[in-house]
Parts: C-alpha cells; sequence; structure tokens
C-alpha cells in the first residue's frame, strides 16, 4: 500500500460531485411555466420513492413551486445541456424559457400545474410534501407523483440504458458526458465462476499457504491419498480389512505423530 498523501483542509463548503444538474419545470395558476435548472437535487427515499430540491427564495421558480407545490424534474442529455445552462442564468422572469430553447411543455401525469419537458428522457413528476428552510437554500421535500420515460431508452430487459441516453453529470462546475461502465451494482462481491484453469491455480496457492502455516502436511496426505489407491484396490477385490477409514487406524497415526 502506497503512504497516504497528506491533504490540504479547506473551509466547508460544497464538494460533494458529480451530480445530476437537472431541469426542474414549474407553474401556477395563469402564468407561463418555467423551467429551473436545479444542481442541489437528490433521491432521498425508496419506498414510498421520494426526492428533494433545494432553491433559493429568489428565485422565480420557488413562488411557484411553493403555491402550486408542484414539479417535474427532467433529466438532462448532452443535447439538452446548453438549453439547461441557460436555464440556470436566466430568470423567467424576463423570459420564456421553453420558448427560448425550443422546449415543449407537455400535461404530466398526477399534475394540475407543473407540466414536462417534452425533449427530456425521464421525467419525474412531484408534488411536495414539506418545505424546510436551511439558509441559502430551502429544500423541497417532495412524493414522486409518476414517471415519464422514453421507450427509446429501455433495453432488451426493459430497463432504462443511461449510455443509450446521453445523460450529463454535472461536477465543480463543469458539465460531463458520462464515461465508460466499470461494474454493477454488488459486483465487487460477486463471485465468478472460476476456470478450471482458476480453480487449480487456486488449490495450488491454498497448498502454498496451507504448507507455510502447517509444513509437511501435505507431504503426509500426499503420501496418504497414495495408500488410499491402494486400499480402494484392495476394496474390490473384497478385502474386509478394507472398510478401515482410509488411510489406517487414525489412532495408530495420532501416536506416530
Ligand atoms: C448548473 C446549475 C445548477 C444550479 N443549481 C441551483 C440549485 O440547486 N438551486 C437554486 O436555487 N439555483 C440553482 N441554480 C441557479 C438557477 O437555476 C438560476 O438562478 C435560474 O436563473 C433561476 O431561474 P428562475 O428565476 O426562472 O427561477 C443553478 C444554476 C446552474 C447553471
Amino acid at each position: 500500500m502506497n503512504k497516504p498523501p497528506t491533504k490540504q483542509i479547506w473551509r466547508a463548503g460544497n464538494m460533494l460531485y458529480p451530480l445530476p444538474a437537472v431541469m426542474v419545470s414549474c407553474a401556477r395558476n395563469g402564468e407561463k411555466p418555467n423551467i429551473i435548472t436545479v444542481a442541489w437535487a437528490g433521491t432521498v427515499c425508496t419506498n414510498p420513492p421520494m426526492v428533494s430540491v433545494s432553491i433559493r427564495p429568489e428565485r422565480h421558480s420557488y413562488g411557484m413551486i411553493e403555491e402550486s407545490g408542484e414539479f417535474v424534474i427532467n433529466l438532462v442529455t448532452q443535447e439538452l445541456v446548453r438549453a439547461c445552462d441557460w436555464c440556470g442564468v436566466r430568470s423567467g422572469l424576463d423570459h420564456d424559457k421553453f420558448a427560448f430553447c425550443g422546449l415543449d411543455a407537455l400535461p404530466a401525469e398526477g399534475m394540475t400545474y407543473a407540466p414536462l419537458i417534452a425533449q427530456s428522457p425521464v421525467n419525474i413528476a412531484c408534488r411536495v410534501v414539506q418545505k424546510i428552510p436551511l439558509g441559502s437554500h430551502d429544500l423541497f421535500l417532495a412524493k414522486v407523483v409518476s414517471i415519464h420515460v422514453d421507450p427509446d431508452g429501455l433495453d432488451e430487459k426493459g430497463r432504462y440504458d443511461l449510455d443509450r441516453a446521453g445523460l450529463v453529470a454535472y461536477s465543480h462546475g463543469e458539465y460531463f458526458a458520462l464515461g465508460r461502465k466499470l461494474g454493477s451494482f454488488g459486483y465487487s462481491v460477486k463471485k465468478e465462476k472460476p476456470s478450471g484453469r482458476e480453480m487449480e491455480k487456486e488449490k495450488t496457492s491454498r497448498r502454498e499457504t496451507e504448507n507455510d502455516r502447517n509444513p509437511g502436511r501435505y507431504r503426509k496426505e500426499e503420501k496418504r491419498s497414495g495408500r488410499d489407491k491402494g486400499n480402494r484396490r484392495r476394496r474390490k477385490k473384497g478385502n474386509p480389512g478394507s472398510r478401515k477409514p482410509a488411510g489406517g487406524d487414525p489412532e495408530k497415526r495420532k501416536e506416530k505423530g
């Protein structure tokens, strides 16, 4: 093991990366729908499925989400990343973000106001259950109401194939395409069925280790197994003495040892 590097100590800040930067669509009665880019978003519970988004109260979208109690999280692909960034640096107060970015707002299952972004391959429709003021941001804790998925992104087994969707990660102020697959859930503990040669190798190395701990044991066993062969041969011939435990009388062996 290499010597661990000496670390610099930084003051407290946000350093949990990479993250998904998502486009959150929202609306309220009598107003055009809006989109806000959010990096402080996360999955917080499996059952019931719940998510959170943290939004500064000064954002135009904040009031929409607070009043309607709804929002839709739209996952961002490489095709959408420019629009995602733009929606994160311009306000819906001054712009119709859907129109400017050429995006379509479609009704989302279970939502009264918040639409989904048609061009995003996965849309997660959410209903707010709690608002938690944290400081700079308020956290909207929400239950997932429905999910819309583009069937083009599904693999043969019906699972969502992130690779095919071209989703984007956000890390320390920069957007990245996802890289190559390194493993899948639980692969670190999965026992692959070893090949014959690997099993032979494992056996030899186990023997070597055991021999280091208990020198001579295998030599004895080898001798014994030689005797076993003899016993087996005798047994075939119907010799009653061959019913003794393999390797002879264990009590006698103990005395010898
Ligand atoms: C990559 C990225 C991530 C962002 N994450 C957040 C966030 O988590 N919370 C937030 O309040 N604002 C975040 N912003 C800033 C808002 O998206 C931005 O202020 C936006 O213009 C607000 O739009 P609105 O005024 O139409 O609501 C982010 C911006 C970018 C570019």
